[in-house]
């Protein structure tokens, strides 16, 4: 796990594919810290290892797409200074604005998944463009 995660640079975000609610996602700092993080993370599901994206730190938007329509947009930040924006960790929602690239990009992540209703998280980056 460590080996395969050294393509990308420190600090990065670790994550199981089954977690939920903000629970499986963690901030790795370096590969110390990876290697004791690899003792709690469940290894009978896939995990995944991202870029961090520090500017988006305690801060996403939630799209809601429905029927391939984007119909809300509330932004979700942690208030506890963590990463994970997840209300169910403490974090706070609020409505929000969002620009037509970002709607667009909900869009179109949902209909490559396929779903008549979903709820997609994007991170913000300091140029103003997102990440899924
Ligand atoms: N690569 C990342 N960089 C920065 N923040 C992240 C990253 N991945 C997730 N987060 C934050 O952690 C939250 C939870 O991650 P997410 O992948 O949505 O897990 P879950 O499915 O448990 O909600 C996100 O809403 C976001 O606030
Ligand atoms: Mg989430």
């Amino acid at each position: 796990m460590i080996d395969e995660a050294e393509v990308l640079a420190f600090q990065m975000v670790v994550k199981n594919t089954r977690g939920h609610k903000g629970k499986a996602v963690f901030l790795a700092r370096d590969k110390h810290h990876l290697a004791d993080l690899s003792h709690l993370i469940r290894h009978e599901a896939p995990y995944l290892f991202q870029k961090y994206v520090k500017e988006s730190h305690g801060r996403a938007v939630r799209v809601i797409v429905v029927g391939g329509r984007a119909v809300g947009t509330m932004l979700r930040c942690s208030t506890d200074g963590g990463m994970q924006s997840n209300c169910s960790l403490g974090g706070v929602r609020m409505m929000c604005s969002l620009s037509e690239q970002g709607k667009q990009l909900a869009i179109q992540v949902s209909n490559i998944l396929g779903m008549d209703v979903c709820g997609i998280d994007l991170l913000m980056k300091d140029n103003g463009s997102f990440c899924v």
